[in-house]
């Protein structure tokens, strides 16, 4: 069978094999593939895998059973899945220069339930940023295992500058007393400064827990400071700037080692997934190179450049800008809320999400620019994607068109070509 399709790579083999075995599933996936492709992907949580990466993940270490860690497992045939989680293991270890590392969390909620289950008992008082400031649902939400087991206490943002209020976290602190203090958000386009949370930990004897997710990819480049040496417990997600597979990732030190382990297996999951242990490694060792240092420069170097150009195409940047992949922006200005522009956003292939702003009670748009630097554009792009999203939030013809233009410029897999089969 042939789809005529001029112009366009062919898709790999297996995407071939796939289509004459199960053509429903496959059209999903080159669907999907296109879609990736053909549209700018924005989400702040996201990025592209390396190949390599792709290849850990769809191995056959995807069939092997490995509850327990490497040397004691409860099944046979681990020797070579040992291999692999310890290689993402040491690696981590090296990358962020931590004492242990867990890299068995299924995610990165699984990574802060493990965090919990390892320094509190259900009940305790936690502070973190409330959800309405851009806490993440495993910071206390009703719907969430965090807010049904823990006494969550929230701080919120400056409503001013969109920044920590450190002395409102103290003064928090000081009056609910916490079991931990947990630092990170799903929004904050600024470094976090962890030796402040430390010292309010320290204050009222507390644990302090990074949820890094977000920055984690920066700071293995190099390009935002690192909560480990402060932090009792770091969790981290390896999917977004970090570029590895959807996952988690937990970093302490050698004292909570154990803790941490039985907090994961047995407590909180069970058998290890080794190939996307085995995916980690990989990514783990992408990012210990000088190309990787640099993507994460170019990140932010991006990023800034869309916060700016957003600021001057009439968005109101949240805290005046970025110091991360993070772009926060309210459409308000051009009369829409933020639902409304991300659907018109959507309809021109622009994909991010809307997110909650710093004064608490309203909505805006987050972006990021992982992806889209790791497709390679740089800042004169960002200026041009920055125009593109005005043009689309005022409903102008040919945006969709242009967006489609920019992405194929840049295509995230260029041997997948842009997922439609040219020959079977
Ligand atoms: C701060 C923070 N914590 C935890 C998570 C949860 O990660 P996952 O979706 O892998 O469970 C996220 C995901 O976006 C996050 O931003």
């Amino acid at each position: 069978m042939t789809t005529v399709s001029p112009g366009r790579a062919a898709a790999p083999a297996a995407y071939a094999a796939l289509r004459r075995q199960d053509p429903e599933l496959a059209e999903v996936l080159l669907g999907e593939t296109t879609r990736q492709s053909t549209s700018l992907q924005l989400i702040a949580a996201e990025n592209f895998t390396s190949e390599a990466v792709l290849t850990a993940l769809g191995s056959p270490l995807a069939n092997k059973y490995a509850e327990g860690y490497p040397g004691s497992r409860h099944h046979g045939g681990c020797e070579l899945v040992d291999v692999a989680e310890r290689l993402a293991v040491d690696r981590a270890k090296a990358l962020f220069g931590a004492e242990h590392a867990n890299v068995q969390a299924h995610s990165g909620s699984s990574a802060v339930l493990a965090a919990y289950a390892a320094l509190l008992r259900p009940g305790d008082t936690v502070l973190a940023m409330g959800l309405p400031y851009g806490g993440h649902l495993t910071h206390g939400s009703p719907s969430n295992f965090s807010g049904r087991w823990f006494d969550f206490v929230g701080y919120g943002l400056d409503p001013e500058t969109g920044l920590i209020d450190y002395e409102q976290v103290r003064a928090l602190a000081r009056e609910r007393r916490p079991k931990a203090v947990v630092c990170g958000s799903i929004a904050y386009p600024r470094h976090i400064d962890y030796a402040a949370f430390r010292e309010v930990a320290d204050d009222v004897g507390a644990h302090l827990i990074a949820d890094a997710a977000h920055p984690i990819g920066l700071v293995a480049g190099g390009a935002a400071p690192s909560p480990v040496p402060y932090a009792d417990v770091v969790c981290a997600t390896t999917h977004k700037v970090l570029r590895g597979p959807r996952g988690g990732l937990i970093l302490c030190g050698a004292d909570l080692a154990e803790r941490i382990d039985r907090a994961v297996f047995p407590f909180t999951q069970g058998g290890a997934q080794m190939h996307t242990i085995a995916a980690k490694a990989v990514a783990f060792g992408e990012a210990a190179t000088p190309a990787f240092t640099a993507y994460a420069h170019q990140v932010v170097a991006n990023a800034r450049v869309l916060a700016d150009a957003l600021a001057a195409e009439g968005f109101a940047v949240s805290t005046g800008g970025t110091d991360t992949h993070l772009v926060l922006a309210d459409p308000a200005p051009h009369g829409v809320d933020a639902r409304t522009a991300r659907g018109r956003l959507a309809a021109a292939g622009l994909v991010l999400d809307t997110c909650a702003l710093p004064h608490g009670d309203g909505r805006g748009l987050r972006l990021g620019t992982a992806a889209v630097t790791t497709q390679g554009m740089r800042e004169a792009d960002m200026a041009r994607v920055a125009a593109l999203f005005a043009a689309a939030i005022r409903e102008e013809g040919g945006v969709r068109a242009a967006v489609r233009d920019l992405a194929a410029r840049f295509p995230p897999y260029p041997d997948r070509g842009s997922g439609e089969i040219t020959a079977l």
